[in-house]
């Protein structure tokens, strides 16, 4: 992911009685605003090695005509965030982060799903990103979102001395790509609730 470093309309899933009782999660995609920050660097904390700090969320948030940032919420819990920064026709992802106890729940495949289609909205034509070469699973999910690898940046992430594969989703504003995005969305399941803790 881009690591900026050193080198609503809302998703809504409401929660019925049934729902409840199927230990599922009503999860929400908001933007981000200030009062998410907390929840946020919690989870960036807690599975990336060189965390974001406040500021720079705080400076990322406040420029939202290139910027668009989100989280996701199970009721007052952020679970997730994601966000992006739109320059003339591309966007790029800067940031992914879902809790280690709710991942694998879908909850990142909803947000990428609103980046994708927020990205549309502002008429960008390319997605990109970078994701550690290590990191398939992640890989897996932006496959699905039709992102190929188109190339390397050597020990990008100097902090664990790892090279990025660099991925590109071209033509998102095709109507091609619109329906890959109601496809992935069709074919949301119900979020489960968080995993217990480890021992
Ligand atoms: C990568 C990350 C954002 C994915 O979010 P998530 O909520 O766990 O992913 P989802 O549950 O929405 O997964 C969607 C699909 O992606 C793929 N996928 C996601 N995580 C995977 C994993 N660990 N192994 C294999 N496939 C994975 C699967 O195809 C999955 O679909 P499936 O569960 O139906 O098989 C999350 O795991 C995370 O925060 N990881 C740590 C930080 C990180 O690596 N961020 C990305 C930096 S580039």
């Amino acid at each position: 992911m881009f690591r900026l470093h050193s080198g609503r309309a809302g998703n809504v899933l409401r929660k019925s009685k049934a729902a409840h009782d199927a230990g599922e999660a009503a999860i929400e995609v908001l933007p981000m605003h200030r009062r998410h920050l907390k929840g946020v660097i919690a989870i960036e904390r807690r599975i990336f090695p060189s965390p974001w700090s406040l500021g720079l969320y705080l400076s990322e948030i406040s420029q939202p005509a290139t910027r668009a940032y989100y989280v996701a919420c199970a009721g007052p819990e952020v679970v997730g965030y994601a966000g992006m920064m739109v320059v003339v026709g591309e966007a790029h992802v800067t940031n992914i982060g879902v809790a280690t106890e709710w991942q694998r729940h879908g909850v990142g495949r909803r947000l990428l799903l609103r980046l994708a289609r927020e990205a549309r909205q502002r008429s960008a034509q390319h997605l990109t990103l970078e994701v550690r070469v290590s990191n398939v699973g992640a890989q897996a999910l932006y496959h699905e979102f039709g992102f190929v690898p188109a190339g390397v940046r050597k020990n990008y992430y100097s902090e664990v001395s790892e090279d990025a594969l660099v991925m590109w989703a071209h033509d998102i504003d095709t109507d091609g790509y619109g329906l890959r995005l109601d496809g992935i969305e069709g074919r949301l399941r119900p979020v489960r609730g968080p995993d217990p803790p480890e021992k």
